[in-house]
């Protein structure tokens, strides 16, 4: 998506031009554009009167934050030792298979993101998957499969 600076200076404009607000007005970009375009970033610095390398380095630092195009829908397949064993590693193999998707990518039409993720706290429902936050527990191949295709179906 592209970046709309009318609709950054609104978001700033929301919080305050000030650099007490810098967290606030990140999170939102964030949130409208799934990331932080560069050119938001930039604004945000000017309008702010703050450092651009200081923003940049709150954006790597915080891992809510992404530089980079991000899906609509954020997969995470757990793949800490628990749901490693009970088996993350075959998740992975059909994912990909069905959406041809590998951990870090996004797809073309911006509809989906999958990441890894190292323990969830779910150990005992091993293997989990976190589609959006929202938790599946026990998964296998097939129930992944199912997943991947109904994510398919909500993006049309
Ligand atoms: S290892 Fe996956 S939830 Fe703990």
């Amino acid at each position: 998506m592209d970046c709309n600076i009318q609709e950054v200076d609104a978001i700033i404009e929301q919080w305050g031009a000030k650099p007490d607000s810098l967290l606030q007005i990140m999170l939102d970009i964030n949130h409208r554009y799934h990331y932080l375009p560069k050119e938001s970033v930039k604004r945000v610095a000017e309008r702010l009167e703050m450092p651009l390398n200081q923003l940049f380095s709150v954006a790597t630092f915080f891992k809510v934050f992404s530089l980079v195009p991000r899906g609509r829908t954020i997969v995470h397949i757990c793949t800490g030792t628990a749901c490693h064993v009970k088996g993350a590693p075959k998740l992975l193999d059909r994912f990909e298979k069905d959406l041809k998707l590998r951990p870090g990518e996004t797809t073309a039409d911006l509809a989906l993101t999958l990441e890894t993720v190292n323990c969830v706290g779910a150990c005992s429902a091993a293997p989990v998957v976190l589609v959006d936050g929202v938790t599946h527990t026990e998964m296998s191949a097939n129930k992944i499969s199912k997943l991947a295709k109904e994510l398919k179906a909500q993006e049309g």
